[in-house]
């Protein structure tokens, strides 16, 4: 179990000193490894990082001189997890229409009949701000026992003003009671709310005019994505919302070519979105104009695999251009009501064929770079903050093995340990 929100209880202890007998992946490169590694954590930050018979004289004297010693017994470390895509913050759940999609039904024929997403709007709307975090609190738990120290959250399941800025702050309030740095997404473009059918340029507009520049001023919206689907909105309608970001500055991200492809890549490309998420039905157009923007590609097994999706994303061209990929939950009511970043490391191998290594770079390394946030997260270098994960393994490969079993030791946060 996860440690209780820190405001309710004493600060957490400090992981302060120099933990020695690792091994460390430092960007969770299983192929670029420190054995007998050594890290010196120090005010939230780390002081130093190597192999341990290079550690600097300082810290071996701040050693003798009473710096504890965190031996690691041989155990591997690697950045703390980043789940780079998810909706974590929604009322209820959808249960119910798992049944009806095993029963046959799919999940654009529940979309396009009032159900779906539009459900979920339903039930969120409904729910007051406690409940909202209670209900979301539990699911943030189970992905940080697992090591996610970084998790980005979308709202989208508010579809007015007042209840994605709800979803927003406890978006916001999650990152002050947990051991966990949360980025916020604006999804106002995810459906189509009920009281604007048949008017969705005009839903756009309320997007793009009142909501998305009243949560910006409020602080509530680190990113900006879009839902660009045939069930969701037109190429030309995103166009309108990634012109709103840009006008405040804020960088775009893009559900893309989940069901079909309607050009979605191509304009979040064009509009250097940091990623383009999805990516069942992407092409090589897509990808040659990805590369050309620096656009990273986040794929989502636990989406693929529930809703039974036989296409798959073209992962040799994105290999065969350099493209950096990621891996995320998208934990979310309808597609993947999943809260495990592991078992989506293991999915990514055996439904996409990922090797270990890329699976591992997807959650750590790639996944910083799908947040914009290369230069704070996912990577253990001196001088960067102390978010790291000791793991119980023999191999790397077994963070995506198991299935089930969680084999996570111990994680640090900013310096201090969250209780697992
Ligand atoms: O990432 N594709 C759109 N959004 C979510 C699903 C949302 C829902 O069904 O509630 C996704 O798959
Ligand atoms: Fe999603």
């Amino acid at each position: 179990k996860i440690s209780m929100p820190q405001s309710q209880v004493e600060p957490a202890r400090l992981a302060d000193g120099i933990w020695h007998k690792a091994r460390i992946a430092p960007a969770g490169n299983p192929d670029q490894v420190i054995i007998d590694g050594a890290m010196v954590v120090r005010d939230g930050l780390i002081a130093w990082i190597g192999s341990e018979a290079e550690l600097p004289d300082e810290f071996r004297q701040a050693g003798l001189a009473g710096l504890a010693y965190h031996d690691a017994g041989n155990r591997w470390i690697t950045p703390g997890l980043i789940d780079c895509h998810t909706h974590l913050v929604y009322g209820g759940n959808r249960a119910d229409e798992f049944a009806m999609r095993l029963a046959g039904a799919s999940y654009e024929e529940i979309a396009r009949s009032g159900g779906g997403i539009v459900s979920t709007v339903r039930a969120t709307r409904l729910a007051d701000e406690d409940s909202l975090f209670r209900q979301s609190a539990r699911r943030l738990e189970a992905l940080l026992a697992e090591g996610v120290t970084t998790i980005e959250i979308k709202s989208g399941y508010g579809l007015d003003l007042h209840t994605e800025r709800k979803m927003l702050r406890v978006a916001r309030r999650l990152d002050a009671s947990y051991p966990v740095t949360v980025y916020t997404t604006f999804l106002g473009a995810h459906a189509l709310p009920p009281e604007y059918q048949g008017r969705a340029d005009d839903y756009i507009r309320l997007v793009c005019d009142q909501m998305l520049p009243a949560l910006h001023a409020e602080g509530l919206i680190d990113a900006v994505d879009v839902f660009c689907e045939n069930i969701g909105f037109s190429v030309a309608q995103s166009e309108q919302v990634f012109i709103a970001a840009g006008k405040l500055g804020l960088p775009v991200k893009m559900h893309a070519e989940q069901l079909s492809n309607i050009g979605a890549t191509q304009l979040a490309a064009r509009y250097k979105a940091l990623s383009v998420d999805h990516l069942e039905h992407l092409n090589e157009a897509d990808v040659v104009e990805m590369q050309q923007n620096g656009t990273v590609a986040v794929l989502l097994p636990g989406a693929y695999y529930f809703i039974r999706e036989t296409k798959q994303p073209p992962l040799e061209l994105l290999r065969r251009y350099r493209i950096p990929v990621a891996i995320s939950t998208d934990s979310n009511p309808g597609t993947s009501p999943s809260t495990s970043l592991l078992l989506m490391l293991n999915m990514s191998c055996t439904l996409f064929r990922m090797t270990v290594a890329e699976a591992l770079m997807g959650v750590s390394a790639n996944a910083a770079l799908a947040l914009g946030k290369a230069d704070r997260h996912g990577l253990l270098a001196a001088g960067r903050a102390a978010d790291f994960v000791l793991w119980s393994v023999e191999s790397l490969a077994e963070l995506a093995y198991w299935s089930g079993l969680n084999p996570c030791s111990a994680i640090v946060r900013g310096g201090r340990f969250s209780t697992v």
